[in-house]
Order: C-alpha cells, then structure tokens, then sequence
C-alpha cells in the first residue's frame, strides 16, 4: 500500500524509519505546510503542502497524519472525504468536540480512521494485561509519573502540559489494561513551588471504571531524583495477587506469554494495514479511541471545577459544542443523529 507522510517534524521522522522498515507499506510522498521540510526527509519522492493533492499526484492509497494536534481535524477530514484512509497520530483531535466530528466524517465516508496510541503497543504491557486477566476481580491500578523534563517550547507554557501532552498516554494503557471504560474522574492539578512550567506540571487522578475498579494516577514533570520509566510505573491489584511493571522491564508477579516484538509504532502501522486488508476495526479505530481524549478532558474540568466529573457529561457537552461549531452540513446531520445512548457507548 503506498501512502503520504504529512507532517514531517520531529515524530514524522520517527514514523518514516517505521514506513522504511514494513514490508506492508510503500511512501508515496511528505507533504507538510514547510515544504522544504517535506523535502529534508523525502529522499527525493514527490512532496507538497496539501496530503490530498499530493495522494492524487502520486497515487497513493492512505494517509499517515503526523501533524500539531491543531492541524489533525481539518488534515484528517480533507483525506476521508477524498476517499483516503487515515492513520493519525495521537491526540485524536484537540477537543472530545473536534473528535467527534471526524468520528461523524468516518462514518458517512465508511473510510478507516485509526489513531495510533502508540504506548498501547508496547508488548511489556500486553504482558502485564495478560498477567491481570489471571488476578481475578481487580480493585485498583495505579501509575506514578514522576520525571524531570525541561522541554523549552509550547509545553512550558501550556496551562496543563502534563494532563494534556502526555497523561492521555497512562489514560488509554488503563483501558487497555482493565478491559473497562471510566465513568467519572475526581482530578486535581497543581504546580509545585519549584516549578518551571507556566501551568500546572503535577497531577492525580481518580478514575471509577465500569468494572468497579479504580484508577489512580500521579503525574509530575517537576520530580528531580529516582524518576520513573517514560511509562510510568504500574500496580495492578487484584482478588489473586499483584502485578507489577516498572514501565522499563518485563512485568512482574506471575507467568505471561510471550507478545509481539514490534516496536510500537511498527506495530501500528501493522495494524493499520491489517486491518485494511481484513475489513476489522483495529485497536485505535476512532470511536474506540474517543474514550482516551475524553479522560483527558474529563480530568482538566474536574481539575477547574473542583469537582468530580461523568465522561457522560463530557460527551454530552461536546456533542452540543460539536453541532454548534461544525461547518459542514453533512458532518452536522451524521452529528445530530447520534443518540445520547449512543454518546455514552464509543467503543
Ligand atoms: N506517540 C508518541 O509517543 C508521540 C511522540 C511525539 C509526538 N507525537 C505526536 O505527533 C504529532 C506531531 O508531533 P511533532 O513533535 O512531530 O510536532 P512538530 O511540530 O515537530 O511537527 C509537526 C509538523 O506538522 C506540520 N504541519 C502543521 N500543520 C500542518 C498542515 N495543516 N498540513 C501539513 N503539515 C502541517 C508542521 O509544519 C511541522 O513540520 C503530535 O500530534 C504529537 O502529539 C506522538
């Protein structure tokens, strides 16, 4: 399958090392708004500025969407109605509303859109999933985040640069881990004394999930000393036993089998063909994905509001925005067809 690379900046190249490597798919062309940037990493194949124009130029079959978070919505939405699937990176979208809307776009031109949740993928979680299937019921998983990151750049100005950039990625793996979806967060955010970061650099969360569980998060960018994996270090309690993961190492506290040994986001440009060729929605497919940028939000108005907030709420809120701000009419009407029953069941 030959496809266009848009968005050729520091993870666009991380995403060509991975499209070089598969035997599944072919680049076509880069397209990006800088075009000399485009240009830098092509390697002398077709470049543009627009995804769309440039698949037609070149004949290629998907898109890979590798843009700033701002530009995934319109990127996206210009290549499903042009008749191209689409495999984004994460956030979704830049709000639950946005996303929404490119669910709607999905549905109406029966395109694929997959994000890659990348983390999700990391064959040491599958096996501490394994590893919890076999804990009987479980009561609570927890992750600590704790590092020591001066970034420079938008995340130090960002009111929430750790809820925001980089919890979604924890929020999904919960999903994953449990096999169950939350029903409400109680969150707060603060910024430490110390800190360096304009917005709240620390945050814990309490998410209720729909298996009884709990999930606890404590995140930190401003935690100097034994600072934890990029993955954050989990605990998964249940009735049987316990499970570890330090986030680096195989898991510990019983037997798991062995999982895929592609890197992470190999095994979704994996997944992304696959199911292509099979016709089933993969991990990722948007609406499964909608519950992850939905934590998020859920967790940054909990943190504003003081109080604790339903993921109901939050799609309730986000559809009405949703119809409000959609400029196409045809997205609009897909939009106001959904039920609120249906909000509540994006996976
Ligand atoms: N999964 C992960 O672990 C991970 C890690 C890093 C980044 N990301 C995600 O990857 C995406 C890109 O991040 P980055 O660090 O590469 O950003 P970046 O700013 O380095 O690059 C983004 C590129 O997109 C281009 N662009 C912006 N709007 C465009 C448009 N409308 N059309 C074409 N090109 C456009 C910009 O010119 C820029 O070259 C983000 O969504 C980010 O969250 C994911």
């Amino acid at each position: 399958m030959r496809v266009v690379l848009v968005g050729a900046g520091g993870f666009g190249r991380r995403w060509l090392t991975a499209i070089a490597a598969s035997d599944e798919v072919e680049l076509a062309g880069v397209a990006d708004l800088n075009e000399d940037a485009a240009r830098a990493v092509a390697g002398g194949l077709p470049v543009g500025t627009d995804a769309v124009e440039l698949a037609r130029r070149t004949g290629a079959e998907a898109v890979i969407n590798v843009t700033v978070p701002a530009a995934h919505h319109p990127v996206t939405t210009a290549a499903l109605f042009a008749g191209l699937p689409v495999l984004g990176e994460k956030p979704l979208a830049e709000s639950v509303s946005r996303a929404l809307s490119l669910a709607a776009a999905a549905e109406l031109t029966g395109q694929l859109f997959m994000v890659s949740q990348s983390r999700r993928r990391n064959p040491q979680l599958a096996r501490l999933r394994a590893m919890a299937d076999g804990l009987g019921r479980i009561g609570a998983v927890t992750t600590t985040f704790a590092r020591s990151e001066h970034f420079g750049g938008f995340r130090d100005v960002m009111a929430q640069p750790l809820l925001v950039d980089m919890a979604i990625h924890p929020f999904d793996a919960a999903r994953y881990l449990l096999r169950s979806e939350p029903v409400s967060v109680y969150c707060q955010s603060w910024n430490p004394a110390w800190s360096w970061f304009a917005g709240d650099a620390n945050a814990i969360a309490v998410f209720e999930m729909d298996n009884g569980a709990r999930y606890v998060y404590h995140g930190t960018w401003c935690s100097p000393g034994a600072t934890t994996s990029w993955n954050g270090e989990w605990r998964v309690s249940g009735e049987h036993g316990t499970a570890l993961w330090d986030g680096d190492n195989e898991p510990a506290g019983g037997d798991a089998p062995a999982g895929p040994e592609l890197g992470d986001v190999e095994a979704s440009l994996h997944a992304f063909a696959e199911a292509l060729r099979t016709g089933v929605p993969p991990s990722g497919e948007v609406h499964e994905n909608l519950m992850s940028l939905a934590m998020v939000e859920a967790a940054v108005l909990s943190a504003d509001a003081g109080t604790p907030i339903r993921l109901d709420e939050v799609f309730e809120r986000a559809h009405a925005q949703a119809l409000a701000e959609e400029t196409r009419a045809d997205v609009r009407a897909q939009l106001a067809s959904w039920t609120t029953d249906r909000l509540s069941r994006t996976s």
